[in-house]
C-alpha cells in the first residue's frame, strides 16, 4: 500500500514517468540493470523505469525462477535510433540510424549503419555496424549476397520513428522479429537489443546445461555465452559458444512453422529470455549481425544456418565405433591390462585413447618414457590389430624448459605465434598442467605450419591416428595472467555479461591479450575453433587421411573440423539425462559426432549406471567410455560378466548398425541433415513431442528410448502416431500415438524401427576394421503403405578426397507394392571391400509368403513368422554391386 502511494506521489511530481513507465505487464518489461545491485537510485540514473512486478504485488505467489522479473526498465523513450536515409541496394536497403541523446553506457556509438540483406528465399541477414569505424567482425567466410532475391517467404516493415525492424511470415502472418519491443543500445563495448519471439518454446543456444526445450512461458531466463572450462551445471556458461536458437511458431490451422536466428559475434554475451515471448541480446563487442532463417520445417532451419556456418566434417570410419579412455591409466601396465581384460572379455572396440598422465611431466607432444615406456610399440600393436590410438594435447605450452630442449616452445617463440600481452611483445603467461605456459595463437598463419610440424615430429614417435584437443576455452589455472591483467578497458568492460566468476579472465587469459587477428577480447570464445582448424590441417597433412580430431572448446561451425564431448560429467542418473539435450542440440548446432562420457568422468560409477550408459552410449554419434584420475575402473571388462554381456549386446547393437550411421553422417556432411534428432523434428505437428528430451531418434527411423532412472524396471515413452517396431526383434508396437510404460530390466535398452525406412546393417566384427567385409543386412520396416525406403554411403573410410574422386559406392533401397524390393546401385566405384548382401529381414509382412525370387531367379532360403510378421531372406551372398538393379520378390497370398 506504502508502495503504491509513494507511485502515486511519483506520478502527481513527473507524469511522464509515469506515461512512460506505464506497462500493462510485467512480461513486457526489459532489464535496464542486469548488474547486481540494482536499487532504485542506481535505476533512476539510467533514466529507467523502477516498479515492483505487478505480479507480486497482486500475488502472494512468487516466481520460483532462475531470474526475476525486473524492477528496473526501460521506459517507452529511452533514447534510440531515429532513421535519417533509406537507400535501396542490390543487396537489398542501407538505413543509416542515428540518435542525440547518449545513454549510461560510455562510447555510445550514434551513427549507425544498418544493412538489411535478402540473402535468398528464407534466409535474411541484418547488420548494424559503427557508419564511421571500422569494429571487429567474427572473421568468417560467409556468403556474401550481391544481388537481392525478390520472392521471400518473409516481409520486412522498417518503423523509422524510432527505428525498428519488423519481420513476418507471408504465408501465416506470424512475427518472426520485432525490435520495437526496446530500444536498441550501441555503445563501444555494450550491444544490446531485443525482439519478440513467436512463442515461448525455442530450442538451442549453447553451450549450457539445460531440458531441450527452452519453455519460457512463464519463466524469465539468462544464458551467457563466453568460453569456459567448467564441470557442466546450470545457470553457468560453458566451454562453447553456439548463439543460434530454433523457435516454434505455433499457427492457427494446427501446422507448426519454424524459423532459427543466428548472433555471428563471439564477443562475451547474455541471452536473456521473457515470457512475452521475448529474447534480448546484450553482446560486449563486434556489431550486430543477426540471421534470421525461415525454415519453414526444422530441418529447413538446419539446412539454412549450416549454409551459414559450414557443414559437419564427414569422420573416418573407424571413429564411429567403441573408444576407452580414462585418465589415470598412471603406467603402461595399467593400460596393457585394460586392453588385455577387454581382449579376454571378447569386448568389440575400436579406438584406445591416453590422458595427460601419459605424458612427461605433462609436456604436450611428450610420452613418458618412464611410466608408459613401450607406447610407440603398443601403439603399433593395436594399429596392428585393426585398432586406433588417439592421443590429448593441451593448448598450454610450456615456457620453463631449458632453451633448445623443447621443440613446440622453441619453434613456436621462433615462428613468434604464441599470445602476447597488451600491446607488447611479451608473452603472456599462464599456469597449466605443465606449470607457467604460453598458449599459441591459432588465428596467426604461422601457427598452423608451426603445429603441424610439432605433430608431426611427435607422430614420428607415437603414430596417433586422432587428436583430442582438450582445455582450450583456452582453460588456465589462473585468472588472467601470472601478473594479472590492465587496466585498460577490455579487461574491464564496463558492463560484464553474467560469466562463471564474475569476470572475463576468470580461469583463462587476460582478454587485453594480443592475438593476430584481434584483442583475445574479441577471440576468446573462439580459441577451440581456430585449434580445431588448425590440428585438422595438421593431422591431414600428416596421415593424408580424414582426420579425427575431438575438441572441448567449439564455437558455431567448429562441426567443419572436429568432434566433440560433453566434458567433464559425472557418474549420476541426473548427468546421462543431460546427455541427452546436450547431444541433440549439439546435432543443431552442426557438431554431429558428439558424445558424453560414458559412465560419467567425476565420481565413482555404479554398475547399474555404467550398464545403462553404455546401452545409452552406443546410440551416441560419437561413442566414448572416459574416466577421471582416482576413480576406480569403468572399462566394460571391469563389470561382472553378466554386466559385460549387456554391455557387449549393446556395443554389438551399435556396430550391426554402422552402414546405416555412416550414411548419416555422410548426408550430414553433403545435404546438412541432423544425425540424432529430438522427436519433434519427425513429428512436429504433435505437440506431445515438443519436450521430450529422454528419447531421441537416429537419423528419422531409430526411436531410442533409454531407462534414465535407477533401480527401475519400466520406462515411460511416448510412441509417436507412425508404424513402429521392437529393435530388434521386428516385432510391431500396437499402441502408437500414446504415452506408454516399456519394459526395460536393465538387461535392455528399448530402442524401435519405424515404419517406411530401410536400415542398411552388417554384421558385427571384433571391431569396425575388422568387421568391415562382413556380409550386410537390410532391415526393410514396412510403412503403412506397405512400403519403404533407404540409401548406403560406403567407401574406404578414411580417404580425404572419396567424394571429390567419386571413388565411392551409393546404393538406394525400395520396397514397392508390398513385395518388391529394388537394390539401385547409383554409383559403384569403390571395389575394395565386397558389399555382399546376406540377410534381408522384412517387418510388417501381414500375408503369407509363398515364394521368394532373387533377379527372376527362385531362392528358397527363407522363413516366414505368421505371428510376428516378419519374413527373413537369409544365405544370400549377393553381390549388392553386381549391376545397377537388383530385384528381390516374394509371392504373397491371403
Ligand atoms: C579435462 C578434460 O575435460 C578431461 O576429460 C581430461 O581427462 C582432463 N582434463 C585431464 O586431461
Amino acid at each position: 500500500m506504502a508502495y503504491l502511494s509513494l507511485i502515486l506521489i511519483f506520478c502527481l511530481i513527473s507524469y511522464s514517468y509515469c506515461q512512460q513507465c506505464e506497462q500493462s505487464s510485467d512480461v513486457a518489461r526489459f532489464d535496464c540493470y542486469p548488474e547486481s545491485g540494482s536499487t532504485q537510485d542506481k535505476c533512476l540514473e539510467r533514466h529507467c523505469c523502477w516498479r515492483t512486478p505487478l505480479k507480486q504485488m497482486n500475488s502472494t505467489i512468487k516466481y520460483l525462477n532462475d531470474v526475476n522479473i525486473p524492477y528496473c526498465y526501460y521506459p517507452k523513450d529511452f533514447p534510440t535510433y531515429f532513421v535519417q536515409t533509406i537507400q535501396q541496394t542490390n543487396f537489398g536497403q542501407r538505413i543509416q540510424i542515428n540518435k542525440s541523446e547518449t545513454t549510461y553506457m560510455p562510447n555510445d556509438i550514434t551513427n549507425l549503419t544498418v544493412d538489411l540483406i535478402y540473402e535468398t528465399e528464407q534466409r535474411f541477414r541484418i547488420r548494424i555496424y559503427d557508419s564511421i569505424y571500422q569494429r571487429f567482425e567474427v572473421p568468417f567466410q560467409v556468403p556474401v549476397i550481391q544481388k537481392k532475391v525478390n520472392i521471400t517467404d518473409y516481409d520486412v516493415k522498417i518503423n523509422e520513428q524510432p527505428f525498428s525492424i519488423l519481420i513476418t511470415r507471408k504465408s501465416t502472418g506470424v512475427i518472426l522479429f520485432d525490435s520495437s519491443v526496446s530500444p536498441l543500445i550501441f555503445a563501444d563495448q555494450f550491444i544490446k537489443f531485443s525482439t519478440r519471439l513467436s512463442s515461448p518454446l525455442i530450442y538451442g543456444l549453447g553451450e549450457h546445461r539445460q531440458d531441450l526445450l527452452i519453455n519460457i512461458t512463464e519463466q524469465w531466463k539468462k544464458l551467457t555465452f563466453w568460453s569456459r572450462d567448467f564441470p557442466p551445471v546450470q545457470n553457468t556458461n560453458l566451454y562453447g559458444v553456439h548463439p543460434f536458437h530454433i523457435n516454434l511458431e505455433l499457427n492457427k490451422n494446427g501446422q507448426t512453422n519454424f524459423h532459427g536466428q543466428f548472433l555471428l559475434n563471439s564477443n562475451a554475451m547474455d541471452i536473456d529470455l521473457q515470457p512475452l515471448p521475448a529474447i534480448t541480446y546484450t553482446t560486449i563487442g563486434g556489431i550486430i549481425d543477426l540471421y534470421i532463417f525461415t525454415g519453414p520445417t526444422v530441418q529447413n532451419v538446419i539446412e539454412q544456418y549450416w549454409d551459414i556456418i559450414g557443414k559437419p566434417i564427414m569422420p573416418p570410419f573407424w571413429s564411429l565405433g567403441f573408444h576407452l579412455c580414462r585418465y589415470g591409466y598412471n603406467t603402461i601396465e595399467n593400460l596393457l591390462a585394460t586392453i588385455e581384460r577387454m581382449h579376454n572379455a571378447d569386448f568389440p572396440y575400436d579406438v584406445q585413447w591416453t590422458d595427460i598422465d601419459a605424458m612427461s611431466s605433462y609436456l604436450d607432444f611428450t610420452y613418458d618414457e618412464k611410466n608408459f615406456h613401450d607406447l610407440p610399440n603398443l601403439v603399433r600393436e593395436l594399429q596392428s590389430d585393426g585398432k586406433h590410438y588417439v592421443n590429448i594435447i593441451d593448448p598450454g605450452i610450456s615456457s620453463i624448459q631449458p632453451s633448445g630442449s623443447y621443440l613446440p616452445y622453441d619453434d613456436g617463440l621462433k615462428k613468434n605465434i604464441f599470445i602476447t600481452k597488451f600491446n607488447s611483445t611479451e608473452l603472456i603467461n599462464g599456469k597449466v598442467w605443465p606449470g607457467t605456459t604460453v598458449f599459441p595463437d591459432f588465428t596467426n598463419p604461422n601457427a598452423t605450419e608451426w603445429w603441424t610440424n610439432i605433430v608431426s615430429t611427435f607422430h614420428d614417435i607415437v603414430p596417433f591416428d586422432g587428436m583430442w584437443i582438450d582445455m582450450n576455452e583456452p582453460s588456465n589455472f589462473l585468472d588472467g595472467s601470472s601478473d594479472g591483467c590492465t587496466d585498460n578497458k577490455l579487461d574491464n568492460p564496463p558492463f560484464v555479461p553474467d560469466v562463471l566468476g564474475g569476470s572475463l579472465s576468470s580461469k583463462t587469459i587476460c582478454p587485453s591479450a594480443q592475438q593476430y587477428l584481434s584483442s583475445h577480447y574479441n577471440l576468446h570464445s573462439m580459441f577451440g575453433y581456430f585449434e580445431a582448424i588448425a590440428s585438422n590441417t595438421a593431422m591431414k597433412t600428416i596421415r593424408k587421411k580424414r582426420s579425427f580430431i575431438l575438441s572441448r572448446s567449439t564455437f558455431a561451425g567448429s562441426g567443419q573440423f572436429t568432434a566433440h564431448w560433453t566434458g567433464d560429467n559425472r557418474a549420476t542418473f541426473d548427468d546421462m539425462y543431460y546427455s541427452i539435450p546436450a547431444i541433440l542440440s549439439f546435432n543443431m548446432f552442426g557438431i554431429t559426432h558428439v558424445g558424453a562420457d560414458i559412465c560419467g568422468f567425476g565420481l565413482e560409477t555404479t554398475e547399474e549406471l555404467c550398464t545403462r550408459w553404455m546401452q545409452l552410449g552406443a546410440f551416441y554419434p560419437f561413442m566414448r567410455n572416459h574416466n577421471d584420475l582416482g576413480q576406480k575402473d569403468q572399462d566394460p571388462a571391469s563389470f561382472s560378466w553378466e554386466a559385460q554381456q549387456i554391455m557387449k549386446q549393446a556395443v554389438l547393437m551399435r556396430y550391426s548398425l554402422i552402414p546405416f550411421w555412416y550414411t548419416l553422417h555422410h548426408e550430414a556432411a553433403m545435404a546438412s541433415r541432423t544425425i540424432v534428432q529430438p522427436l519433434f523434428f519427425e513429428f512436429s505437428n504433435d505437440e506431445n513431442t515438443y519436450n521430450i528430451d529422454q528419447q531421441f531418434l537416429i537419423g528419422r527411423a531409430i526411436l531410442v528410448s533409454p531407462n534414465l532412472k535407477s533401480e527401475t524396471n519400466t520406462v515411460h515413452v511416448y510412441i509417436p502416431s507412425d508404424v513402429w517396431y521392437d529393435f530388434p526383434s521386428g516385432v510391431k508396437v500396437q499402441s502408437v500415438g500414446v504415452f506408454t510404460d516399456l519394459d526395460a530390466p536393465l538387461s535392455k535398452i528399448n530402442a524401435h524401427v519405424r515404419g517406411g525406412f530401410i536400415i542398411p546393417m552388417q554384421i558385427p566384427g571384433a571391431n569396425l576394421m575388422i568387421g568391415r567385409d562382413n556380409p550386410f543386412i537390410l532391415l526393410v520396416a514396412q510403412s503403412q503403405w506397405s512400403n519403404a525406403s533407404g540409401n548406403l554411403f560406403w567407401d574406404d573410410g578414411d580417404s580425404i578426397d572419396s567424394i571429390e574422386t567419386k571413388s565411392y559406392n551409393y546404393l538406394e533401397f525400395s520396397l514397392n507394392n508390398a513385395n518388391t524390393l529394388t537394390i539401385d546401385a547409383l554409383v559403384r566405384n569403390y571395389k575394395d571391400s565386397p558389399m555382399r548382401l546376406d540377410i534381408i529381414k522384412v517387418l510388417g509382412v501381414n500375408k503369407s509368403v509363398t515364394g521368394v525370387t532373387i533377379n527372376g531367379k527362385s531362392y528358397t532360403n527363407f522363413l516366414y513368422n505368421i505371428p510376428d510378421q516378419i519374413l527373413l531372406i537369409y544365405g544370400l551372398d549377393l553381390d549388392m554391386l553386381a549391376q545397377a538393379n537388383q530385384v528381390i520378390q516374394w509371392t504373397i497370398t491371403n
